[in-house]
Order: C-alpha cells, then structure tokens, then sequence
C-alpha cells in the first residue's frame, strides 16, 4: 500500500523530472521589503539550473546572505530588474566564501556549462559598496572584504548587458573558468564621498582560457580589467575604461609557485582616466607577508601581450611597467629589481591622444630578471600641457627592446 506521503513524493520526484527533461521556467519573485531572498533565488537554480531558465522580474531582490549556485547546465538567465546586495558588513565578513586564491571571498558563486545571463542593458548588481568604502576607509585589500559575482568553473557561457553599480570590492572574477564572453558591460563603481572606491576592479581572471570581454564601460577607482595568473588567450576590444587603465597583473604573490599570462589582446579601445591606459606590475622577489596584502617571489613569465588601436584623452602615460609590488600593510617599499618573474614580447601599436606628460612609458623592469622583445609603433601622442608631442621612454632594465625606444638612456649612461 502507498501511503499519501510517499504518493506525494513520488509526484514531487516525477514532476522534478519532467522538468529536468524538458525545461522548466523559473521566475522569482521578491519577498517582502526586508527579507532576504538569497534563499529564494538558489532554489530556483535548483529547480531550473539544467535546462531551464531563471527569470527575474523589474524589481528589487535583496540579497542578504551568500549564494552558491555552481554546476549549472543549459541554463538561461534573465535579469530584469536588481540584485541589491546587503550592507550588513559584519554579517559578509564572518560569511564572505573563500575564493581559495589570495585570500580573496566572494557573496556569490556562479558557474557550470553553457549558460547565458543576459540584463537587456537594465538587469543591475548593485553591491552597496559605500558602505564598504567608508568601512575599509581607502585600505586596498581589507581581509575578506567580498568580490561581488564570481564565475567559477564555467564553460561555453555568455554574459551580456548587464550593468554593475557600487561594486563592494572587485566587480567580478573569473576563475578556473573557460571560454567565457562578457559583452555590453557597465561598471560603475565611484564614491560619492571623498572615501575613494579602491580595489574595485571591473573584473579579473585567473586559471581561465580563451575570455572575451566586448564593449565593456568601467568607471571606477581601480583597474578597468586585470588578468592574473594563468590567464590565457584573452581579448579585451571596443572599450572605455574610466579608472586606472588595462593591467596585467599583479602576478608573482606566491613564493616559488609557477604562474603565467600569455597571448592577452587590447584593442579599439579608449581610455579616458588619469593613469597609463595600460600597464604591468609583479611582485618583488622577496616575499613578505601573506596575501592579501603581503607577498612575492614568484616566478613564471607574461608572454606575448598586444595593445593596439587605443586612444587616451587625458592619461599620464601611454604604459607602464612596475616590479615593485609589495608588502602594503608593512608600507615596506624596494627590492624593485629582484623579481625573477619574466617580461617579453610585449607590443604596442597605434596610439593616439593627450598625456600629462613627455614621457610616453616607464619601463621599470627588474635587474634579476629584464624585460626582453618590448617594442612601441606608430605612438602618436601629445603633451596636453604644452601642446608638444611626447617622445621620450624611460627604461630600466629593459634588453633588445624592438626599435630604439631606449637608446637615450643608454648613450646617457
Ligand atoms: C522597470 O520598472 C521601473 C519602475 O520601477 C520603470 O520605470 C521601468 O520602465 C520598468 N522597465 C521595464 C522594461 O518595464
Ligand atoms: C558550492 O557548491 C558546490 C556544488 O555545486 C560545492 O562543491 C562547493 O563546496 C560549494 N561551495 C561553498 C563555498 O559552499
Ligand atoms: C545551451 O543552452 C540553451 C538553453 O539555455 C540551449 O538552447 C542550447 O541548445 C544549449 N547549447 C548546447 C550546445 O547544448
Ligand atoms: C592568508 O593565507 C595564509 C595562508 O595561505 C595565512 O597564513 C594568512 O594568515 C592569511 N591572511 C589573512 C589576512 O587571512
Ligand atoms: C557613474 O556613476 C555616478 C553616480 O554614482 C554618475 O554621477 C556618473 O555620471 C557615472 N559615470 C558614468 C561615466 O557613467
Ligand atoms: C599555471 O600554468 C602553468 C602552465 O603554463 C603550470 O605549470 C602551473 O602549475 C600553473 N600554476 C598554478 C598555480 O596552477
Ligand atoms: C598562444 O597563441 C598561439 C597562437 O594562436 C598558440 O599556438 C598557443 O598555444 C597559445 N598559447 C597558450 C598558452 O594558449
Ligand atoms: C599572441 O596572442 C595573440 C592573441 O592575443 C595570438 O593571436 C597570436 O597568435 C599570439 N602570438 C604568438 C606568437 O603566440
Ligand atoms: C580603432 O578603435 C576605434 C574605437 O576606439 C574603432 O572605432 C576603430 O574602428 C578602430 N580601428 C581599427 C582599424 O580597428
Ligand atoms: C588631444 O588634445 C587636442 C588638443 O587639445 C584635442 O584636439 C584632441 O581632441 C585631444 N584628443 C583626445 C583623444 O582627447
Ligand atoms: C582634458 O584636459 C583638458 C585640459 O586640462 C580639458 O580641457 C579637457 O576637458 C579634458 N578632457 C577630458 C576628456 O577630460
Ligand atoms: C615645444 O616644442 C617647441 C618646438 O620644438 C619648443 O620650442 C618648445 O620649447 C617646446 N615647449 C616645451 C614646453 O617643451
């Protein structure tokens, strides 16, 4: 004899199924103002992540605690309205989810294979982050201040117009990841306090192949996009980026381990902040504290990167190389040319605009490990504060570098 409560669980399986098998929609709807709807929200991924589709309706969803939906499969994603983040700091910091790379925690894990989250243009993360940025008070890395979304373990997914506003740390992240399109992309990340919005980068990949980021605007205290370790074949085209520019790195935080970026592209892009529109940096070779803030002695290299075709108005410089990351809790400073991490075939090709400056690049590379095969082409830029064109490179440590942007300081010295 079936009993009604194993009748009714054998409904609920079957039903399960079916909707497995043939898709079924799920549209979340927002609870009352002040409750949280995290929970609401991962069990509609439950019941609709494989096959199926999660829709979000034009309001508001509060998000109060983490979310974890990963292992996703065929799944539609429809942002209509926004994900408002909670600004209860004391309840993220002790909850934040560790992202297992420095020290770095995460309110949100996305992931599985093929699945496309689309906004329309209008379908909004907002992290709350003034409340982060008045709390951390311009501290950089702040432990386990949280990034907002982390896309983690996906394949063959799209994200598109989608819009990022007050992002409480790092925008995104996208680790252990591959082939990933992000296009039609707005960050808007600024204070309005003079409490500066630090550390709230656009987004930034590691152990990830083959990302295409596309018509992404980032406005913001920090990097626009930064590749970090292991990210390969990445392009990053038809952009504006507002804060500090397009960076590689930083790179080489783990003493000893071996890490790398190679074939990066920038391109058809403008740059419109008040720094180089574009720049590496790596840690020393001398390792000091932990991550987050403390670090170094890496090693591995940054190989084959392309920026080509971008316009600056207003930057202090076309590109820059720093091998100086280090301990910032300790404001321990120096040791720039011990990083035994390794630079080369680094081009850099039709720019146009204003800088602040005559020198178009700071080359400061390490002495224990110099940058090799970096080459400038067809660099057209101005000084805009005398109208002149800017002309000069300063190189540190830089060999057989393509064309004669170092001969100066080398018939100087
Ligand atoms: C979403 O809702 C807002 C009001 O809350 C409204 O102004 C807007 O037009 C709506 N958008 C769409 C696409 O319906
Ligand atoms: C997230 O969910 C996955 C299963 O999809 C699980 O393996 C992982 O441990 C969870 N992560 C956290 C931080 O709970
Ligand atoms: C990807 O998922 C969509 C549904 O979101 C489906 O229509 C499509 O066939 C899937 N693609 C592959 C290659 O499975
Ligand atoms: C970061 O992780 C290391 C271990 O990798 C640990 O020793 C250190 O205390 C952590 N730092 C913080 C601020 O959590
Ligand atoms: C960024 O957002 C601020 C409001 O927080 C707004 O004043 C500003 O116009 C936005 N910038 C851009 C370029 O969209
Ligand atoms: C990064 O990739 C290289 C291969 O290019 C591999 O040898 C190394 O182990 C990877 N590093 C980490 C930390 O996984
Ligand atoms: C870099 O690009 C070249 C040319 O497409 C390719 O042969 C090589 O495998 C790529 N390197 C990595 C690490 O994917
Ligand atoms: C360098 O990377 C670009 C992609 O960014 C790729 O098209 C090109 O083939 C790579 N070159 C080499 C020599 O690997
Ligand atoms: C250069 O980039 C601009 C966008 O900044 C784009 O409109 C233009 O088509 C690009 N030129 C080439 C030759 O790709
Ligand atoms: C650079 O400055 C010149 C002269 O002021 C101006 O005409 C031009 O539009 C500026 N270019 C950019 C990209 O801002
Ligand atoms: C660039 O600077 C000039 C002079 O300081 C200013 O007139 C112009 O508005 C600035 N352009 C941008 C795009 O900020
Ligand atoms: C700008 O260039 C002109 C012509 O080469 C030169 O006479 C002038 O001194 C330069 N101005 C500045 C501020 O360097």
């Amino acid at each position: 004899m079936l009993s009604l409560r194993s009748l009714l669980f054998s409904i609920f399986v079957f039903s399960f199924l079916v909707a497995i098998c043939h898709g079924e929609i799920c549209t979340v709807t927002p609870g009352p103002k002040g409750k949280d709807d995290a929970p609401a929200i991962v069990n509609a991924f439950r019941r609709c992540g494989q096959n199926g589709k999660v829709i979000f309706l034009n309001k508001t969803y509060h998000i109060n605690s983490v979310m974890n939906t990963t292992a996703l499969r065929n799944c539609e994603i429809d942002l209509q309205g926004t994900l408002l983040w909670s600004n209860d700091i004391d309840y993220w910091l002790k909850h934040s989810m560790s992202i297992g790379y420095q020290n770095q925690s995460t309110v949100w894990f996305l992931g599985g294979d093929n699945i496309t989250f689309h906004g329309g243009g209008v379908g909004t993360f907002d992290g709350n982050g003034q409340a982060w940025y008045e709390f951390v008070k311009g501290v950089s890395n702040y432990p386990r201040r949280p990034m907002g979304l982390t896309i983690w373990r996906a394949r063959n997914s799209v994200f598109k117009g989608l819009r990022f506003i007050k992002s409480q740390m790092w925008t995104m992240t996208i680790i252990h990841s591959k082939s990933i399109l992000l296009e039609d992309i707005y960050v808007n990340s600024s204070s309005s306090t003079r409490r500066p919005a630090r550390n709230t980068d656009g987004a930034d990949t590691m152990f990830s192949d083959d990302i295409t980021f596309r018509r992404w605007t980032v406005v913001n205290g920090d990097d626009g996009i930064s590749v970090k370790a292991n990210t390969t074949n990445t392009l990053i085209e038809d952009s504006v980026f507002y804060g500090l520019g397009f960076a590689i790195g930083s790179i080489g935080q783990y003493a000893g381990v071996f890490e790398t970026i190679q074939n990066i592209t920038f391109r058809n892009s403008v740059y419109k902040g008040r720094s180089q529109a574009a720049y590496i940096k790596t840690w020393t070779g001398k390792s000091k504290g932990y991550p987050p803030n403390g670090g170094g002695g890496g090693l591995g290299f940054i190989h084959n990167i392309t920026v080509t075709n971008i316009t600056i108005a207003n930057g202090t410089a076309v590109f820059g190389i720093n091998r100086c990351t280090h301990f910032t809790n300790g404001g321990e400073a120096g040791d720039c040319g011990t990083s035994q991490f390794q630079i080369h075939d680094v081009s850099i090709s039709h720019i146009r605009g204003n800088i602040s400056k005559d020198v178009i690049a700071d080359l400061r590379c390490s002495a224990a490990a110099p940058c090799s095969r970096i080459g400038f082409d067809d660099v057209h830029v101005f000084n805009s504060a005398t109208g002149n064109r800017s002309t000069r490179y300063k190189c540190d440590s830089v060999v057989d570098p393509k064309g004669t942007i170092c001969a100066r300081k080398k018939s100087q010295t």
